[in-house]
């Protein structure tokens, strides 16, 4: 299936990964109906754009997703559960999760979808894992249980304006000069820039072969959370002490992060949770698949930093960012 030629059911297209990825799919010609459950939070100009579709509706309303999903060939799955702004919140998303991919399950099996194309998380299965992770591995696992090839890829941490990962990131070390940190700070990670992220998820509807498959999708480097926290630094040109304080859990870390970042605490507590698990690629099969220039994480940074000074899609010069 090309983008050119298909007709795509896109969820998410209100959050960071969604919104992004619509434009590309209209540029590379195809047809785009957007699943969401507040059509008034989209700009105008979609509603007037010939190969958009709104269709009002909700991963946890299934009537809404038989209507949503006729005439429709694939599908991205590009939702999940976490959100509010109170503590209490964090720990009400994962029955959620479940209940969205089940519905998304059923209803994609009876109008006879061709694809799904999930993101979801990096993270090895066990005891240890975050709730956050597990529930999106139980995400790829249902939908991957239904009667449709499913593509689930997987992620560690997306670096870009507007994620919360990288918001996280960006007010934490420009607020403080001192970071008292648990020890999470030196767990290991895979990174990965958005743009390589709409690139895979592009890649993956254009190549067949990916179809069916769980692919992990990571950047150029592994790197532990004070490196990335140093990269970001070094990158502003900021001095940044980061200090280990082994007694500090991660509840408590999560507290103080949702105090000195505005991304809410439905989603603070349940991403600062899984910084304890390791979350890197263990198979790379998806670089031969959809070949693409792997963005180091300091371009990363600097690009999301000038998205942010200038608007999205001014792009810098490596070298324009780390001189400024
Ligand atoms: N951001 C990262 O760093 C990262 C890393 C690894 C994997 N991922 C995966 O990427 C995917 C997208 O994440 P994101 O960062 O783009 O999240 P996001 O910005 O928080 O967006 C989440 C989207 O899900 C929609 N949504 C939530 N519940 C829904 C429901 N019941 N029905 C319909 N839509 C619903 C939201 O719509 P509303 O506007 O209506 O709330 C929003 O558009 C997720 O599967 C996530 O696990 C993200």
């Amino acid at each position: 299936m090309g983008p050119s030629k298909s007709k795509v059911l896109l969820t998410g297209v209100t959050g960071f990964i969604g919104g992004r990825l619509l434009p590309v799919l209209l540029e590379q010609g195809a047809a785009v109906r957007c699943l969401v459950r507040s059509p008034q939070k989209l700009p105008a100009q979609l509603f007037n754009n010939p190969s958009v579709e709104i269709a009002a509706g909700d991963l946890l309303e299934p009537d809404t997703l038989l209507r949503a999903m006729e005439g429709i060939d694939g599908a991205y799955y590009l939702v999940h559960s976490m959100g509010g702004r109170s503590i209490f919140d964090a720990r009400s998303f994962i029955e959620r999760d479940l209940r969205a991919a089940e519905n998304f399950t059923r209803a994609a099996e009876r109008v006879g979808l061709q694809r799904i194309i999930y993101l979801g998380g990096l993270g090895e299965t066990g005891d240890n894992l975050s709730e956050h992770l597990a529930s999106r591995q139980k995400v790829g696992r249902i939908l991957q249980s239904g009667g449709v090839r499913t593509t689930a890829l997987r992620a560690a941490n997306i670096i870009g304006a507007g994620g919360a990962p990288f918001e996280m990131l960006r007010y934490m070390v420009e607020r403080l000069p001192v970071m008292v940190c648990p020890k999470w700070i030196d767990t290991r990670s895979q990174p990965i820039a958005v743009q390589n992220v709409i690139e895979y998820l592009t890649g993956c509807l254009f190549e067949p072969a990916t179809s069916g498959l769980t692919l992990d999708i990571g950047g150029p480097d592994i790197i532990t959370y004070r490196q990335l926290m140093l990269i970001y630094a070094r990158v502003r040109g900021l001095r940044r002490m980061i200090v280990t304080v082994p007694v500090l859990t991660p509840r408590l870390s999560s507290y103080w992060i949702n105090l000195m970042t505005p991304v809410p605490a439905g989603v603070v507590m349940p991403l600062v949770e899984g910084l304890k698990n390791e979350v890197i690629c263990r198979d790379n099969r998806i670089r031969a698949l959809v070949p693409s220039r792997l963005i180091p994480m300091e371009e990363a940074v600097c690009t999301a930093l000038t998205e942010i000074q200038q608007g999205p899609g001014r792009l810098p010069s490596r070298q324009a960012c780390l001189m400024r």
